[in-house]
């Protein structure tokens, strides 16, 4: 084998081998660069006979021709593979189905659509959305609220607190969501409308009861609201919450420190097995607290009990959204269990508002 096909076996076996772009391309270089191997014998032609150069020239420019060829098939070749390996990865199945995203598959949580339902027809009413800090003094918490220290009313509280501070008081998880009638009453004049939703604790754990659990608040003051308005208010919200025409409703006497007088309030239903049925029936269950504000909480909020008057209300949320939508036990609420609110809860955009009815 002359030299010159030794050359060529050798670089033709190395383009042959050469597995992608950049090892071509160190392939050419080293045959066909201007220091390549090709170049160094083309500058040997000069040294050589008239007799050799004829010879040796066209061979040499043959040999380039035919390296040129065959690094351009083998760039192309290469072209292709990396092309059809990038399609192999980069293949489509246009039948599988359509993964859901957050908006088919994610849930709202059922106390957090019954908030909203119950905001939708309070705004509806003219009031405002107020809220206040989970971790409270005792002076709003209980104080404020005609609430004084040994009062048996604190130990029906079940109160969590925090360790005591320098001046030897202690902070609290607030218990209802009544501090935040002191935190609106001592900051805004009056007329006031609010209701305020929330998060309360108390140390209690059975099947209706949770350390943690959800209250809503309201309270109206000006200088005539009377107990006939909060009696039109509870009822319609009643009406508009459940769904319903008509509700009969029971307002009983109690006991709360902060109003005065106070009520309970129970709403007509009738009771099949598990389910609630609003509006007939001959049962009753009972849904809130309410009142008119005692005359010693207007005056620790520095409001004349001469001038102003009102009435609040406290509700349970997640015991009527129990009611309402037909869950028996409460702490399945807070177990993050994904079955239980794929079936309880509700599509991100059912947003509840008062056209075209609640919760449909
Ligand atoms: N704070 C009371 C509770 O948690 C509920 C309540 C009752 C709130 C009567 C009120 C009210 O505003 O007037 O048991």
């Amino acid at each position: 084998m002359t030299d010159i096909e030794k050359i060529e076996a050798d670089l033709t076996a190395a383009i042959a081998a050469a597995g992608d772009d950049a090892a071509l391309e160190d392939v050419r270089v080293q045959a066909l660069g201007k220091k390549g191997q090709v170049n160094e014998l083309l500058k040997g032609l000069g040294a050589m006979s008239p007799q050799e150069r004829k010879s040796m020239g066209p061979a040499l420019n043959g040999l380039k021709a035919r390296l040129t060829d065959a690094i351009q098939s083998r760039r192309t070749e290469l072209r292709g593979e990396a092309l059809e390996a990038r399609l192999a990865t980069e293949k489509v199945d246009a039948t599988l189905p359509v993964r859901p995203g957050p908006l088919q598959d994610g849930r709202i949580h059922p106390v957090s659509q019954v908030v909203d339902e119950v905001a939708a027809i309070f705004s509806d009413m003219g009031f405002s959305i107020a809220e206040g800090p989970d971790i409270e003094n005792d002076e709003n918490n209980f104080t404020a609220l005609n609430i004084p220290a040994e009062h048996p009313a604190r130990q029906m509280h079940d109160t969590f607190y925090f360790g005591e501070q320098e001046d030897g008081s202690r902070k609290l998880l607030r218990t209802h969501t009544s501090p935040v009638q002191i935190r609106t009453m001592k900051t805004q004049e009056p007329p006031i409308r609010i209701v305020v939703p929330g998060r309360t604790y108390r140390c209690d754990s059975d099947q209706t009861h949770t350390p943690m659990f959800h209250q809503i608040e309201g309270l109206v003051i000006d200088k005539e609201s009377h107990m006939g308005h909060l009696r039109w208010i509870l009822e319609e919200f009643c009406k508009a919450f459940f769904e319903v025409e008509e509700v009969k409703m029971r307002f009983r006497p109690s006991y709360f420190p902060f109003t005065e007088p106070s009520l309970e309030v129970d709403i007509n239903c009738r009771r099949d097995g598990n389910e609630v049925r609003f509006g007939e029936g001959d049962d009753w269950l009972e849904i809130l607290g309410c009142g008119m504000v005692h005359s010693n909480v207007l005056t620790n909020c520095g409001l004349d009990p001469e001038v102003y008057q009102g009435f609040a209300w406290g509700m349970g949320i997640d015991r009527i959204a129990m009611l309402k939508y037909g869950m028996p036990d409460l702490r399945a609420f807070f177990d993050a269990d994904s079955r239980w609110i794929n079936h309880y809860g509700f599509k991100p955009l059912d947003i509840p508002g008062l056209v075209g009815g609640l919760s449909s």
